[in-house]
Parts: structure tokens; C-alpha cells; sequence
């Protein structure tokens, strides 16, 4: 049996664990030796990169794509997208998904993994058709949470829509890196019993669960696997890729990676990780293992946010009281996965809740938005009393809530004017704006100072 590996290195490692701020030029000299070593493909892409390639790197994220499609013709490049939020958290109308999907495509991905945090199908819809549209593979995700609602059944319906979608693959997402071995092997074995797609496994090392959960997962049947070379894997990271080659080899699978050349590019990243220890761009702590999430059922990330929101209040005495008030906070929600941005809201309003000595007295904007149905549909049962607060007598939207917006390219485009020179400098305006009008005042700059040093020389 074959099991394939999806390198994380160059987009979920470096996110997990300096921040993502590898810039471009480190990480080119290695690129052709990446190509080389047999992925299925690699996660370069979406996610966290283009945000800090505008905001703290000074790269346009598009032109930063096109070079590692250069460098890398051999292996299949692949981008991480929230459905219908992009790389962002707010939804963006229908015609500015498809630009956007449409040109990460023209511009080298071959692979979209899409997701939605509620694991609301109808907000990966447009994003899933217009992949398939451009040709590429649309991976269909699963948000994977534990709760009285998220049982092995619903799992595996949703798997079952998505594989009516149409995509190519099934990916189960365990951003917290909470599944169990155990429960890999029983999800897995569950899918592949009712669909007849590849199955994708993406975990993270944060609990020390990660390399037994892809070990049962590949023996459930799951197809790919996403591991980090190993100088960047461990802790919030990924499992590692040499690790796990070794491991699947003894037990008889075909992995078709070149040990000599994951050699090198372990060397490569070594070195780096070095100089991210040398400046304190990585901290070590989060390259170790740590078992909270497991304790308390919400991810390290969420943790690490509630403990420095109450500190910066001189509040930290009552963490534990929050602590006990999250997963009831999460329950009055209807359950959603703690994913960004739900883990956020519900930490925040878990947080309110305590410090005001009431509960729901003060409703925060993004949680009375997901009240409203605005992020899309919860996958239990809101609270009828908090519905009724933050409402009244209104009724939630029960529609797919992009139906309710306007599109969002010509006012965009007419904004931008002549300083966007492409559908591109549009789109990066649209996700992220203050960063990318930044962005352009300095190539503006860069540009005309070229170009009085070339008037000067004639
Ligand atoms: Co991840």
C-alpha cells in the first residue's frame, strides 16, 4: 500500500511555529531539492503567508506563488482556504471567492484544501465549484472537534456531501491536534467504508498525540499524510516527515520519498532554525509537547490567548473560572469547533461572562453576528434564551448568509484605480487592505526610484 506525504515546511510548520515569517529568499536555494524528493505535494500557501508577506515582509504573496511554481515543476503546490471567508474571517461576496480561486490557480496551485470553520457545507460551495472550474483538486475538509454533536455519524455524512460536491479528496483537519489515535483509526475507517475518495490526515504534534494518530490513520486506510521535516516539526508543528518514512517502511507501506535528499533539506532548515532560536523568532516552548488542550478539551493556542487576556487585565486569578465557563459558553453556541475565529469568540465572551459577574451581559459584535446566523450554521442547537436576547423577536438568517451581499470586485476596482495593476493587487486589496494599500505606497516608491536613478544614468 502507498502512502503519500504533503510537506508543511514551507506554510503550516513555519505558521505553528515562528509566526510565518520565513521570507521568501531563505527558503528559494532549497526549493529545487523539495521538487525532487517525491511529495505528493506541497503546503506553501493561503493560510497565514500572504497576511504577513504584505504586512511584515514586503513580498506580494501572488509574485512570491509564481516563483516557487518556477522553482518547483515537478510536485503538486497546494494552498490552505477558509471557503467563502478566503484567508480572512469575514465572507466575501461570490464573485471576488471565485477571482480569487481562479487566479491562485493561474498563478501555480494545483491543490485547495477548503474548509469552513462550522463545517457549513454551503460556505465551501462556491470556492469547491470554481477549483473544479480551474482545473485543480479541491480537497474537501472536515473541521475535526469532539462534542455531544460531533459524533462518527455526522463525520461521515459530511464526508459523504462533500464527495457529492465533487471534490477529489477527503482531508480530516485536527487543527488543535486533540484526535486521539483511537479515534483517527475508527474516523478513518469510517470513511473509507462510505466514500470511495483518498483521505487526507492533518494533525499537529501540540499534544504529543500526533505521530500514533497518523500511524492508526494510515492503517485505518488514510491516503496522504501531512508531516514537517523534521528540524521544523515537533510541539504546534507537524509530525515528522523522516519519522513517519521510517516508521510506514517498516510496516511494509511504499513511500516513495529520496531519504538522501530529506537529509539535505533537513540540513537546510536546521541551520535556519538556528538562527529563529539565535534572534528569538522561535521560542522553544512551543516546539515541546504539551498536554493541556487534552485537560481542559480547547486547543494550546486558545489557552495561551485566554491566560494572556487575563494577565494584560491583571486578571489571572480567574483562569480557572473561565476555564469552567468555556465549554458552556461552547454549548450555548450549538458546539462550533474551536477554530479560529470561533475559538477567539468564545474565549472572549467566556471571559466577559466571568469578569461581569453575569452571564451574556455584555455580548460581544462577532458573537451576536454568529447568533444571527452570519458565520453560517451552527452544528448544534443555539440556546433558544441567548437567541432571543441578542434578537428579540427577529429571526436568524437561515439562508447561506454570502446570498446576502453584494459583489465586491467592481467597487474594489474602482477604488484601486491605477494603483492596481492586476486582478491580483485587486484581490489583495479585497483580503486584506490596509496592508496591501501599504504594500503598494512602497512598491510606488521602490518604482519611481528606479526610475529617476535610470532618467539620471541617461
Ligand atoms: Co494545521
Amino acid at each position: 500500500m502507498k502512502v503519500q506525504f504533503t510537506e508543511t515546511v514551507l506554510r503550516d510548520a513555519q505558521q505553528s511555529l515562528i509566526a510565518t515569517r520565513m521570507p521568501f529568499d531563505t527558503y528559494e536555494p532549497i526549493l529545487d531539492k523539495l521538487d525532487k524528493a517525491g511529495y505528493y505535494s506541497l503546503e506553501c500557501w493561503g493560510g497565514a503567508t500572504f497576511d504577513t508577506c504584505l504586512r511584515y515582509l514586503d513580498e506580494d504573496p501572488w509574485e512570491r506563488l509564481r516563483k516557487i511554481r518556477k522553482a518547483c515543476p515537478n510536485t503538486k503546490l497546494q494552498m490552505l482556504l477558509r471557503g467563502q471567508n478566503l484567508l480572512g474571517y469575514k465572507h466575501y461576496p461570490d464573485d471576488v471567492v471565485r477571482l480569487f480561486v481562479r487566479k491562485s490557480v493561474e498563478n501555480g496551485i494545483d491543490v485547495i484544501r477548503i474548509f469552513d470553520a462550522l463545517n457549513d457545507l454551503r460556505n465551501i460551495q462556491v470556492a469547491v465549484d470554481e477549483t473544479l472550474k480551474a482545473g485543480a483538486i479541491a480537497s474537501g475538509t472536515i473541521c475535526y472537534t469532539t462534542s455531544p454533536v460531533h459524533t462518527l455519524d455526522e463525520f461521515v455524512k459530511i464526508a459523504k456531501e462533500l464527495e457529492k460536491m465533487g471534490v477529489q479528496t477527503i482531508c480530516i483537519k485536527d487543527m488543535a491536534g486533540i484526535m486521539s489515535p483511537k479515534e483517527a483509526y475508527e474516523l478513518v475507517k469510517a470513511i473509507k467504508a462510505n466514500v470511495k475518495l483518498p483521505v487526507v490526515l492533518h494533525t499537529h504534534s501540540t499534544t504529543g498525540l500526533g505521530f500514533m494518530t497518523l500511524l492508526k490513520a494510515v492503517e485505518a486506510g488514510a491516503d496522504i499524510i501531512d508531516t514537517a521535516i523534521s528540524s521544523f516539526s515537533g510541539g504546534t508543528s507537524q509530525p515528522a516527515t523522516e519519522t513517519m518514512a521510517y516508521v510506514l517502511r517498516q510496516y511494509g507501506y511504499d513511500v516513495s520519498l529520496d531519504d538522501k535528499l530529506l537529509m539535505d533539506i533537513n540540513k537546510f532548515f536546521k541551520d535556519y532554525r538556528g538562527q529563529c532560536l539565535d534572534s528569538g523568532l522561535l521560542n522553544p516552548v512551543v516546539m515541546a509537547t504539551a498536554t493541556d488542550a487534552l485537560n481542559y478539551q480547547i486547543p494550546g493556542g486558545m489557552l495561551s490567548n485566554l491566560v494572556a487576556q487575563l494577565t494584560a487585565m491583571k486578571k489571572l486569578d480567574k483562569l480557572d473560572d473561565v476555564l469552567a465557563e468555556t465549554p458552556k459558553v461552547r454549548a450555548d453556541l450549538g458546539y462550533p469547533p474551536l477554530v479560529t475565529p470561533m475559538s477567539q469568540m468564545v474565549g472572549v465572551q467566556a471571559t466577559n461572562n466571568v469578569l461581569a459577574g453575569e452571564r451574556y451581559k455584555n455580548i460581544s459584535k462577532e458573537v451576536q453576528a454568529y447568533i444571527k446566523g452570519e458565520y453560517g450554521k451552527a452544528p448544534g442547537t443555539v440556546n433558544p434564551e441567548l437567541i432571543k436576547k441578542v434578537l428579540g423577536d427577529e429571526k436568524p438568517i437561515t439562508c447561506r448568509f454570502a446570498d446576502t451581499l453584494e459583489p465586491g470586485l467592481p467597487a474594489a476596482r474602482e477604488y484601486l484605480g491605477d494603483r492596481a495593476t492586476c486582478d491580483e493587487d485587486v484581490l489583495s486589496y479585497i483580503a486584506f487592505p490596509q496592508q496591501a494599500e501599504a504594500f503598494f505606497d512602497k512598491r510606488d516608491e521602490k518604482r519611481n526610484r528606479t526610475f529617476t536613478y535610470a532618467i539620471k544614468k541617461v
